[in-house]
């Protein structure tokens, strides 16, 4: 009998870690959740048990706190870590860069010690498309050169990159993120964002909801074939689904290193892009969302909003060749299942 392994969820009650965690399940691993409920609530761990059929094995408290992380390293001995647990609104950032300095980066080191401390030496890390800028060409590739960071969020992930890449001992799976969105087709487990929202599909899903009057298009005049920004959307499931096909690569001892020229990837670091490889305008995201649910957006085309790239989306050919990973679900069912959620939220 094999014994199940043991994994570490930073954030695990947040929007892409509680969709990893039953991934995890489904795949045979027991996933051990932290998180300190910042940016989560515990309602999560409720639904979690609900579709998991047990209830999962949740410590709050942060990765900050050394104690604490010690002490779980010790009890439960996770042969690996998916570190989600960080700060994620680019505009908070920018008021607050300190508070995202040192959760994102100091709290990436930290736990980093405690690993190193108590000899696990596998992570699989969130990563953002962010590290891209504002591309010279798309689709990018993991050899795309990475620009400098439009803000302290984005500055995080990129430093967060050098850190993981310069600790040779530690074996990571850096998963570079498009953009996320969707949630459990059960609709029990979805994003919740407190307040405001600021990513495109919440505010659509509560614009429609009645929560919000109108949702605003950031920008009409953009060099896209609708004037529209375009972003590679993945289904959160889908992502999720990645980071097990991290995990399992991780266990694998004769994985091969994959890198080309440019490409930031080596020995104990390696990187991949998590996207569909296809990139929909603003527009397009509206109409999908309309055709999915039969329900009509209100929406006006506004201002630019500072610090958008035009166009990005993901050159998944490395991921789906090395990783094995390629994303199944299309951007009607993104939308549906945003919108199921939206309506039990
Ligand atoms: N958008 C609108 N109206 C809104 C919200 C967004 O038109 O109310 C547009 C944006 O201008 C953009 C697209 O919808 O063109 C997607 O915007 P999101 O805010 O949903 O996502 P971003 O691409 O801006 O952000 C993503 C990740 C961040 C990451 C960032 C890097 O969510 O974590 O990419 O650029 F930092």
């Amino acid at each position: 009998m094999t014994t199940k392994q043991n994994i570490l969820v930073t954030g695990g009650l947040g929007f892409i870690g509680s969709h990893t965690v039953l991934c995890l399940n489904e795949a045979g691993y027991t996933p051990i959740i932290v998180d300190n409920l910042h940016n989560s609530r515990i309602e999560v761990l409720d639904a979690l048990e609900d579709l998991l059929g047990y209830r999962p094995i949740y410590i709050q408290g942060d990765v900050n706190d050394v104690q604490l992380m010690s002490g779980l390293f010790n009890e439960y001995n996770p042969s690996a870590v998916i570190h989600f647990a960080a700060h994620k609104a680019v505009g908070e950032s920018v008021e607050k860069p300190l508070m995202y300095y040192q959760n994102n980066v100091v709290g990436l080191i930290s736990l980093l010690e405690v690993m190193k401390g108590m000899g696990c030496s596998k992570m699989v890390f969130s990563s953002s498309c962010t590290v891209y800028g504002e591309p010279e060409a798309v689709p990018v590739k993991e050899s795309t050169p990475t620009r400098p960071a439009a803000s302290p969020y984005g500055a995080t992930k990129q430093m967060a990159e050098v850190i993981l890449k310069d600790n040779s001992w530690c074996e990571v799976q850096c998963l570079r993120y498009f953009n996320p969105v969707g949630a459990h087709p059960s609709a029990k487990i979805g994003e919740l964002p407190l307040g405001v929202p600021n990513n495109l599909i919440p505010y659509l899903t509560q614009t429609v909801a009645g929560i919000r009057e109108k949702l605003t298009v950031y920008g009409g005049d953009y060099p896209t074939s609708d004037g529209t920004c375009i972003r590679d959307y993945i289904h959160v499931m889908d992502l999720a689904e990645a980071h097990v096909a991290a995990i399992d690569r991780l266990f694998n001892p004769n994985r091969i290193i994959a890198s080309q020229e440019g490409d930031p990837s080596s020995e104990n670091f390696e990187v991949f892009n998590i996207g569909t490889g296809v990139g929909y305008s603003v527009l397009e995201v509206i109409a999908a969302f309309e055709s999915a649910t039969d329900e009509k957006v209100n929406y006006a085309i506004g201002d630019r909003r500072a610090g958008d790239v035009v166009a990005v989306w993901a050159d998944t050919n490395k991921v789906n060749n090395v990783l094995g990973w390629s994303a199944k679900r299309d951007l009607s069912t993104m939308m549906k299942d945003a919108w199921h959620w939206q309506q039990k939220c």
